[in-house]
């Protein structure tokens, strides 16, 4: 039968050999974003509602229908707050800045973070209502050179991981002034097949026509893709230009995409995703942009932003290969419970000897058989554990070994045997 309680759809429950993953790749990339300069961030997993209303916008998919809300409660002062689990950290990361001031701080501010997020989303394979994020922001003023720092880290970290052939999908959005004139030609080519969409995409059109290219409607996806769009302004298209040319001689592989417009509001020019032929449905590993407006906008002084945010639960679908150590594992049986005080000493000088082991107690004590019919089954179910187990050593302790100080060690695929004092266990230069 079914057990009473279970996890919520779209959330996901990580045992060691999986939360290994994640915790290996949130170890990379604490190295690899280090050696860059950047140092971690930590933001609440909750904020006002009105943080991202503003920034990631309001007429996004994001900010519209998939943030889980809730009334604080009120306090002594009235009223309660508005606040919602965090859907993205790009506004909270502004927003710790923005409140800390950033009028003494020397730039560039260098800034990474890595923690769950929650959207409200059709749960399915690589899509979950709570989901990991690793992500990147980095604060100094624009120039194809920031893009390009933060998307060569991004190769190395995805090279690090062990994506194979990650595919960079690059576009830029320009000026705020050029997006106007594309969300003008969009709103005039698809106001006369208006009757052709529904009625979320009409809005979208009225409001917000960028919003269009985030459309699951396979209408209002034909119409957008047949819709011309206006050239990059100049300016904008020196930019992304030597952008390019920085990346190609970076040796980091891209595609130029005119139609990514990513489901976020607040990025200008620069816009990025990394998508893998590995994955189903759900093939972006990772989104990301420049953002030269959001610090002002969220209260903060003139200030460029660009990162990223990889979907961790993806980024691990999408890797090859197995990052868990391989360790000796030495499993140690005491005879019966009298011989569990001399077993936990024992333990301690196995660990003090063999820092690279893994060294576990039974603690049934119930004899020498059952204690080896236990450490088989440690060889033979690898995917358990944190780590891959190389080999599995039995240390047996029964009255003899108590009372000459000593353990025997057996090594569960070999059978060799031997017994050594507890203080020497390491001795003699062979490794058992
Ligand atoms: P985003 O494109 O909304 O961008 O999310 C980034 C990545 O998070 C996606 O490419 C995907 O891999 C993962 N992701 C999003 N939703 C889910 C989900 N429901 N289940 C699993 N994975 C998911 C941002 O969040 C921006 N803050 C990125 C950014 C940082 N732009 C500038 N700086």
């Amino acid at each position: 039968v079914k057990p009473r309680y279970q996890s919520v759809p779209g959330t996901r429950d990580l045992f060691p050999a999986l939360a290994e993953r994640y915790a290996a790749t949130e170890r990379i990339a604490r190295e690899v974003f280090q050696s860059y300069g950047y140092g971690e961030i930590r933001t609440p997993i909750f904020e006002h509602r009105e943080l991202f209303a503003r920034s990631v916008g309001e007429t996004t998919d994001i900010v519209h229908k998939e943030m889980y809300e809730f009334e604080d409660r009120a306090g002594a002062s009235g009223a309660g707050a508005r606040l919602v689990l965090r859907p993205e950290s790009t506004a909270s990361v502004v927003r710790a800045l923005v409140q800390r001031g950033l009028q003494e701080v020397p730039l560039p501010i260098r800034l990474w973070y890595a923690g769950p997020h929650f959207r409200r989303e059709r749960p399915q394979k690589g899509r979950y209502r709570e989901f990991r994020q690793i992500g990147v922001e980095l604060f100094a003023p624009p120039s194809p050179a920031a893009d390009a720092e933060v998307l060569t880290m991004l190769h190395r970290f995805l090279t690090a991981v062990g994506v194979p052939e990650p595919v960079l999908k690059i576009n830029s959005l320009g000026t705020p002034v050029w997006r106007k004139r594309l969300a003008d030609a969009l709103r005039e080519q698809l106001l006369p097949r208006a009757s052709d969409l529904g009625e979320d995409d009409r809005r979208r059109l009225d409001v917000n026509p960028l919003r269009l290219f985030d459309s699951k409607d396979a209408a209002a996806q034909r119409l957008v893709a047949a819709a011309k769009l206006p050239a990059l302004d100049d300016a904008a298209r020196q930019y992304h230009d030597e952008l390019l040319g920085l990346l190609a001689a970076a040796g980091v592989p891209f595609v130029e995409e005119p139609r990514l417009v990513r489901g976020l509001d607040y990025y200008t020019m620069t816009v990025f995703e990394v998508t893998s032929e590995r994955l189903g449905a759900q093939n972006a590993i990772l989104g990301g942009g420049r953002y030269d407006e959001l610090v002002a906008d969220l209260g903060g002084p003139v200030l460029s932003g660009m990162g990223f945010a990889i979907g961790q639960d993806r980024l691990i679908d999408a890797a090859t290969g197995d990052p868990r150590e391989a360790k000796t594992v030495f499993w140690v049986v005491p005879m019966s419970p009298a011989e569990f005080e001399y077993g936990l000493k024992a333990c301690s000088e196995l660990r003090r000897q063999y820092p690279e082991a893994v060294v576990e107690l039974d603690l049934s004590g119930r004899g020498f058989k059952k204690g080896v019919a236990r450490a088989a089954q440690i060889a033979d179910s690898p995917e358990t554990y944190a780590f891959k187990v190389a080999d599995v050593r039995v240390a047996f302790i029964g009255p003899d070994e108590r009372a000459s100080g000593s353990l025997k060690i057996r090594d569960v695929k070999t059978r060799e045997e031997r017994t050594a004092p507890l203080s020497e266990l390491r001795a003699g230069g062979r490794v058992p």
